[in-house]
């Protein structure tokens, strides 16, 4: 078995270079995402655990909860370290029943920017991400300059730094590219789920990053018997496993895998140091054609 060669453990991200494994903290709502934490004091640990490590990306967005994540980041973490880049995602609001509902005229775009800057305590959002969820279930085509242009006019006002798409199609990705930078993508992918993977090695070409959400399999986490024995001859867990696998995917992945709890989240960090061998490599690359989940 011959390791593989290490890779980089940093990319670009905007105008920062970040540590590949963030974090993501669309957990740390109450069930649904919805509503308030379980436990307010361990979603507050699960943060400044992640900010004492080497996380210097944390993903959110104001509809989370709504508002409850960002204002938990806020609690933990203000005044944010300079280093810090927190990335945060509009196009969405809850209805009082939980229910995500579709925002993308220029007011109520508008309003969710200053919604994440006051709950997150910032004068400039960093990133923000457009997702553009026409079809829950995956990218459904459609174009996306109306909502966009409002976005990079608010960029223009200086409320946000960078802008980014999210749940998006190649061809939206390029009518984006037309009327602003787009600096990352955020798409569904993991082990199991590989549509985009040109888009990943597209991406890489054009030194986009790409953060997958639901690394780890999201509301259902990934289960596979490859996995597991993989990660049992490694001495590893699957899900260490299943991010270390993302990892060498592609240098341009960005890991944002959600926890709310300071033991998992010790664990996915620790997933970075994790070399899989070229025989692990082969053999995980058959999960998606096995069709696990
Ligand atoms: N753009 C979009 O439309 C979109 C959609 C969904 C998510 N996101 C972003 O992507 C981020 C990641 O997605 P996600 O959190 O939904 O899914 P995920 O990272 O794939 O998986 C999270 C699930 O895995 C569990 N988990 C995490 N670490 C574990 C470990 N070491 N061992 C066992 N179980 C573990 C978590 O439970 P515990 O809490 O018990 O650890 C949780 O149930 C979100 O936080 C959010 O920022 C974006």
């Amino acid at each position: 078995m011959t390791p593989i060669t290490a890779y980089s453990p940093t990319y670009k991200l905007g105008d920062r270079v970040v540590n590949r494994l963030g974090y993501g903290a669309m957990q740390l709502a109450g069930p649904g995402v919805f509503g308030p934490p379980k436990d307010h004091a361990a979603a507050l640990a699960v943060l400044r655990e992640a900010a004492a490590s080497e996380v210097d990306h944390i993903d959110t967005s104001d509809f989370y909860g709504p508002h409850v994540t960002n204002q938990i980041i806020r609690e933990a973490l203000h005044p944010h370290r300079d280093d810090l880049v927190i990335v945060t995602k509009i196009g969405a609001t809850r209805g009082a029943d939980g229910s995500w509902n579709p925002a993308f005229s220029p007011a109520k775009l508008t309003k969710a920017v200053h919604d994440n800057l006051r709950n997150l305590g910032l004068d400039t959002l960093n990133v923000v991400n457009l997702r553009c969820m026409f079809d829950p279930h995956h990218p459904a085509e459609g174009s996306i300059e109306a909502p966009l242009t409002a976005l990079a006019d608010l960029q223009r006002k200086g409320l946000v730094r960078h802008i980014g798409l999210s749940h998006v199609t190649p061809t939206q990705i390029a009518e984006g590219r037309r009327i602003c930078e787009i600096v990352c993508v955020q798409n569904q992918y993991n082990l199991a789920h590989r549509d985009d993977d040109e888009l990943i090695d597209a991406l890489a070409r054009d030194g986009i990053a790409y953060v997958p959400y639901f690394p780890l399999g999201g509301f259902t986490p990934l289960q596979s018997s490859t996995l597991s024995s993989v990660a049992a001859r490694l001495g590893a867990t699957p899900m260490q496993v299943a991010l270390a696998w993302l990892l060498r995917r592609s240098p341009n992945i960005l890991l944002i895998p959600g926890t709310s709890s300071v033991k998992h989240l010790r664990e996915n960090l620790a997933a970075g140091e994790l070399v899989l061998p070229d025989d692990a490599i082969e053999e995980l690359n058959g999960v998606a054609s096995a069709g696990a989940i």
